[in-house]
């Protein structure tokens, strides 16, 4: 399990090395199946990571503009129903921007952030701590699909699982029941969520969503590739794809593709594969969920609803969910 705290001052890292979690046997599996498929988790290292926090900045990229406003309007309303003092447990929290807009009204015991991205939670985790002094703050280098482990130095107490930025919608809904049921377990008794879940829309707002006009969201999912180039021996180029991003009505998701450009055989650390002109590589889905399909499946994995909140004409949604 490699478990290594290293305190500093008020931060301690557990790296669980996640990484070891082979890119090489995904992507070589990955390119054998048919259709072909890379999870979105592969997006994110350390350039992955950058170019997401860039994603977050583009106009037609509304999630992160729209959920930060909502969440600094509610955080006072939010802490009315939660208490203060809380162990506050963030998975994937990247660069840990939302959770300062809930900080100083949540007042939690400790925090404890988890990314699949060493470098990056160990800068966000520093920049958090140099700025809350009042906050321990636990950072957690682990692939949260998997498991959700608080760290021992954590304090007891009642907990809160934060989950914004509708990460969830990475997940099939059969996969997100699974976190949901995970996130249940260790939350215990007690223990609350809150969740950042992105809505059902006309799908022009969808597909301008995941087709920025500078070219971000291209970028970030052509860098799957660059990534494969960086750690991987392949021969793969990543200017034979394109980026293609769609709402798809039907499975209420947005999916993102890398389409081959051309007729090509990419070979990957000994393995050879043959693409077609226009034959794909499915990188990401993000599913969208109306509020009552949110808060059903929520039940199902034995959460009660609380309260929740929409923004903008709908456009997303915030939920306050407890542990039954
Ligand atoms: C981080 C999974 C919420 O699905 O909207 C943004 C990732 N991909 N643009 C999303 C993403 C392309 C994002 N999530």
């Amino acid at each position: 399990m490699n478990d290594i705290a290293i305190p500093m001052g008020t931060v301690t890292f557990h790296d669980h090395q996640p990484e070891a979690l082979s890119l090489l046997d995904t992507v070589v599996e990955g390119l054998s199946r048919q259709p072909r498929a890379i999870p979105p988790k592969f997006f994110y290292d350390a350039r992955g990571s950058e170019l997401f926090e860039r994603i977050c900045a583009q106009p037609e990229y509304y999630p992160p503009t729209v959920e930060s406003r909502l969440l600094t309007d509610i955080a006072d309303e939010v802490a009315s129903l939660t208490g203060t003092g809380r162990v506050l447990i963030e998975p994937g929290a990247g660069s840990a921007t939302k959770v300062r807009l809930l900080l100083d009204a949540l007042r939690p015991s400790a925090f404890v952030p988890m990314d699949i991205s060493f470098e990056f939670l160990k800068q966000s985790a520093i920049a958090l701590a140099a700025e809350y002094p009042w906050l321990p703050v636990h950072a957690t280098c682990i692939d949260f699909t998997h498991s959700m482990p608080i760290p021992d130095e954590a304090p007891d107490g009642p907990r809160l699982v934060f989950f914004p930025g509708s990460s969830l919608g990475n997940f099939t809904p059969e996969e997100a029941a699974d976190f949901l049921r995970m996130s249940h377990d260790t939350l215990g008794h007690g223990g609350m969520l809150l969740i950042g879940v992105d809505t059902k829309k006309p799908a022009h707002i969808l597909n301008a969503a995941y087709n920025d006009a500078a070219g971000v969201t291209a970028e970030f999912n052509r860098n799957l590739l660059h990534r494969m180039r960086r750690e991987l021996d392949t021969d793969i180029d990543p200017d034979a794809f394109d980026h293609h991003a769609f709402y798809n009505a039907d499975q209420g998701r947005i999916e993102m593709h890398l389409v081959s450009r051309k007729a090509q055989r990419v070979r990957v650390d000994g393995h050879g594969f043959e693409l077609a002109a226009g034959e794909s590589l499915h990188t990401e889905n993000s599913y969208k969920y109306a509020p009552q399909e949110f808060i059903a499946m929520a039940a199902s994995a034995g959460f009660a609803p609380v309260r929740h909140w929409l923004a903008d004409d709908d456009l997303f949604g915030v939920y306050l969910l407890a542990t039954a």
